[in-house]
C-alpha cells in the first residue's frame, strides 16, 4: 500500500487496525524473547498502537516509526495526557523524530530509515505490519527489517485466512511465506495461534511467531 493510501485512512480515521487495548499476545509472548532488562524495542508501522505505552512501563526503550504525523501526534497526547508534557520534535534528514523518555517515534517512510538512524535494536515486534503490505512490498519491508536491524530476535504477529473472501490490508500470510521471508536467518517457532472472525466475514487466525537469529 502506498502512502497516500494509509494517510488517507488516517485523515478519515479509518483505523479499524488499532487496538485500544495492549495486545494480550504480547504481553504473553514477548518472554519469549528472552530479553535483558532494558532492551530496545523496535515497532516498524507502528501507527498509535498502546503496546509501545507498554513496553515502555515494563521498562524497554521503544523506538517506531510511522508514516502518519497525524498518528504520532495522536500516541503522544494518549500517552502524556497532561498538556504540560510534550514530546521534543527534531528534524533529522527525511524524518521528523518525537521523543519523550525512552521512546523515540520516526515519523517517515519505514523504507528510507537507515541502521545508522536507528542505532542499535535488542528485538523487533511486529504486529499488523507485515500483514499491512502487499505482496509486491512485503520481501522488501523483510529484507530492509534485516539489514536496519540486523537480524535481532523477533515476535511477530500474522493473520492468515482466505484472500479471496476479502482483500487486504490486512493481508493473509502464510507459513510458506514467513519461511520465503525469514528462514536464512531466523529460527521460526509457531507460538500460538488464535481464531477470529475478521471484519465480520471470514475465519481467519491470528499467528504469533517466535524469530531467533541462527547464529
Ligand atoms: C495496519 S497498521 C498497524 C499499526 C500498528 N502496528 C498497530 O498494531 O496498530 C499499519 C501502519 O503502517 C503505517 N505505514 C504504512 N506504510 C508505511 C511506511 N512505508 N513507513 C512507515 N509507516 C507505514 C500506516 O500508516 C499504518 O499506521
Amino acid at each position: 500500500m502506498e502512502a497516500d493510501f494509509w494517510h488517507e485512512r488516517w485523515s478519515k480515521n479509518e483505523i479499524g487496525f488499532h487496538e485500544n487495548e495492549v495486545n494480550p499476545l504480547l504481553v504473553k509472548h514477548i518472554k519469549d524473547l528472552n530479553l535483558p532488562e532494558g532492551s530496545r524495542i523496535f515497532l516498524p508501522l507502528c501507527g498509535k498502537t498502546r503496546d509501545i505505552a507498554w513496553l515502555h512501563s515494563k521498562g524497554y526503550k521503544v523506538v517506531g516509526i510511522e508514516l502518519s504525523e497525524h498518528a504520532v501526534k495522536q500516541l503522544f497526547t494518549e500517552l502524556l495526557g497532561d498538556e504540560k508534557l510534550q514530546p521534543e520534535v527534531t528534524q533529522i534528514d527525511q524524518h521528523t523524530l518525537y521523543t519523550f523518555e525512552n521512546i523515540e517515534v520516526y515519523v517517515g517512510d519505514f523504507f528510507k530509515l537507515s541502521k545508522q538512524q536507528l542505532g542499535k535494536i535488542d528485538a523487533v515486534y511486529d504486529r499488523a505490519s507485515l500483514v499491512a503490505l502487499p505482496d509486491t512490498m512485503r520481501t522488501q519491508y523483510a529484507q530492509h527489517l534485516l539489514e536496519i536491524t540486523q537480524g535481532v530476535p523477533q515476535l511477530l504477529i500474522t493473520l492468515e485466512y482466505d484472500q479471496s473472501v476479502i482483500k487486504g490490508p490486512p493481508f493473509s500470510i502464510s507459513d510458506a511465506m514467513i519461511k520465503n521471508y525469514y528462514q536464512n536467518d531466523f529460527n521460526i517457532t509457531e507460538l500460538e495461534r488464535i481464531s477470529e472472525k475478521l471484519k465480520g466475514k471470514v475465519d481467519a487466525d491470528n499467528v504469533v511467531w517466535q524469530l531467533l537469529p541462527k547464529r
